[in-house]
């Protein structure tokens, strides 16, 4: 498969303010902001088509930027075969969302503060082997809503759509998913099938983030990072 050599870095690490790099997560949320402007969306969920072109990061460096705009922020990791967010932070993953669903644990008890500000965690949790019981479970759907209250974003860190039918029971969880491609690598009929899915769930797709650009190609000619609005969501 297409990213099999892709192996869990845990060396993962949020890019540092006043880099190229964080410019271009301004970049991104700049663009995010242009297509709410009609609808107040709180939820974001952030797919790909396989593992290891993007999500998490483009998630965790979004809270960064998020946060320093004063705005509270909660990361929820409900990519529960393959959960990473916490080595953004240096956190450990043992009691998360999984945990809270099971067990009788409070919001306390799973919500880690990040050493950013603002920025808060809820990790996968104990590892699962039937991740879709989670994922359609009533218990999640009123985390969210509860999260919703507490927080100005909630950003999802979802499993990759092609990989497992996991992302069909998130869908309704989601106000906008942010499409996430590596770039020059996601295949063109792996990228139409996964929104081809996104859209029989009736997802909103608020663009595209494109990773990975060789830096003669990115707009922003300090980066490898940049950003597609997709203006026509049906000309997908
Ligand atoms: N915009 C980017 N530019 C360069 N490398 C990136 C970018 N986004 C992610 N990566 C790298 O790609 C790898 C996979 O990223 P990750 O966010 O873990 O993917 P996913 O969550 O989709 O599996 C990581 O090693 C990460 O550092
Ligand atoms: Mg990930």
């Amino acid at each position: 498969m297409l990213f099999k050599k892709n192996k869990l870095n845990r060396q993962e690490a949020i890019v540092k303010v006043d880099t190229p790099e964080y410019q271009s997560y301004i970049d991104i949320k700049i663009n995010l902001d242009f297509t709410s402007i009609d609808k107040k969306v709180k939820v974001y969920g952030f797919t790909s088509t396989m593992p290891g072109e993007g999500k998490s990061s483009t998630a965790c460096n979004l809270a960064q930027v998020l946060a320093n705009e004063e705005k509270k922020v909660v990361i929820l990791d409900l990519d529960l075969r393959r959960p990473t967010t916490n080595y953004f932070f240096k956190l450990p993953n043992d009691v998360g969302v999984s945990d809270y669903l099971a067990k009788e644990l409070t919001l306390d008890d799973v919500i880690k503060h990040t050493f950013i500000d603002n920025v808060d965690l809820i990790t996968a949790g104990t590892h699962t082997p039937y991740p879709q019981k989670i994922l359609v479970s009533e218990g999640l759907k009123k985390l969210v809503l509860k999260l919703k209250e507490m927080y100005d974003y909630v950003l999802i860190d979802t499993p990759p759509i092609l990989a497992s039918s996991d992302m069909i029971n998130i869908s309704s969880l989601v106000d906008e998913f942010v499409m996430v491609c590596y770039y020059g690598v996601t295949k063109k009929t792996d990228f139409d099938e996964a929104i081809k899915r996104l859209k029989n769930t009736n997802s909103d797709i608020a663009g595209i983030v494109f990773t990975k650009v060789p830096k003669k190609k990115a707009t922003n000619s300090y980066s490898s990072y940049s950003y597609s609005y997709v203006k026509n969501k049906n000309g997908l």
